[in-house]
């Protein structure tokens, strides 16, 4: 089967989950769409996908989990026997129960997942597995999807198995960490608009309320001018051992049906 459209579905505060999801969906399909679902409230035009389409979810991990705030955005999906391919991103420390617990989401959504991966992306916090995903990441990506494009022209593709156990592990929360904001600040309203959750007040972007910042540092990526950054006293003290603490590389890791790539 060459699917009709391939479609990328993401939540990617930083821009990694994106990053491979959106490898992989081209990959598949030069032509490939994105639904970028980062921002809360902001309605994807297509939410109920056909069976001869392919989607390829990415979202980052938060504590060996989905963030809670995923599972809400792509549950507004419904695929009728569509296939998806679901990728997780995270920071060189563990997946643990994430990928299981997207490929569970997008059945009960009703996809079939046919494929699976684990991906490396750098670390929000510190300095771990800094650009990542780089060229080679990029490029297993790649190399995956043609995996995945033969395996569509067979005629029964579900059933893949991915690390992970039930109950899924406590997690899938928002960091602690707040960010500062320097006088510098133009007040441009970027960082507003970009918030996934809306924590940032548009009268005064320094304000940031504490209860909805889940910590993702998106505002600090996109601050146009550098005027965010998390620098508190808190912050650099856990960044500096957490980076020695995940220095050792890890790799990307793919799931077909027949068990790893
Ligand atoms: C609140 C929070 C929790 C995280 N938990 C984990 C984790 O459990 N394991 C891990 O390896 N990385 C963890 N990370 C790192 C992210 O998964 C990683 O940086 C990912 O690439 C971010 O994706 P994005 O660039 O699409 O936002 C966490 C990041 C945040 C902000
Ligand atoms: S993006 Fe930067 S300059 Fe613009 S309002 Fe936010 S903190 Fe201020
Ligand atoms: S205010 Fe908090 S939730 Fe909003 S973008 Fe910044 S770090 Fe993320």
């Amino acid at each position: 089967m060459k699917p009709s459209v391939v479609r990328a579905i993401y939540f990617s505060p930083t821009g990694t989950a994106r990053s491979g999801a959106a490898a992989i969906a081209k990959a598949l399909d030069e032509n490939a769409e994105e639904i970028d679902v980062t921002v809360d409230g902001k309605m994807p035009d297509r939410i109920s996908f056909a069976k001869d389409e392919l989607i390829v979810f990415g979202a980052p991990v938060y504590g060996g989990r989905l963030y809670h705030g995923v599972v809400k955005r792509f549950q507004q999906f419904t695929g009728h026997k569509t296939p998806c391919i679901v990728t997780v991103t995270y920071g060189n420390r563990d997946y643990d129960d994430a990928l299981l617990e997207l490929k569970d989401l997008a059945e009960a959504l009703g996809f079939v997942p046919v494929a699976a991966a684990a991906l490396i992306g750098q670390h929000t916090y510190g300095q771990i597995q800094v650009g990542r995903p780089n060229e080679q990441d990029i490029e297993e990506d790649q190399a995956f999807a043609e995996k995945v494009k033969a395996l569509l022209n067979q005629d029964t593709w579900s059933g893949i198995q991915v690390p992970g156990n039930y109950p899924y592990k406590e997690g899938g929360q928002g960091g602690k960490f707040r960010p500062q904001t320097t006088d510098a600040c133009i007040k441009c309203g970027v960082c507003v608009r970009e918030c996934p959750e809306g924590a940032i007040d548009p009268e005064d972007p320094a304000k940031i309320d504490g209860e909805k910042c889940i910590a993702c540092f998106r505002c600090i990526k996109k601050c146009p001018i550098g005027a965010k950054n998390p620098d508190t006293p808190e912050y650099l003290a856990f960044a500096e051992g957490f980076t020695k603490r995940l220095a050792a590389r890890k790799e990307n890791q793919y799931f077909l049906l027949e068990g790893k790539a």
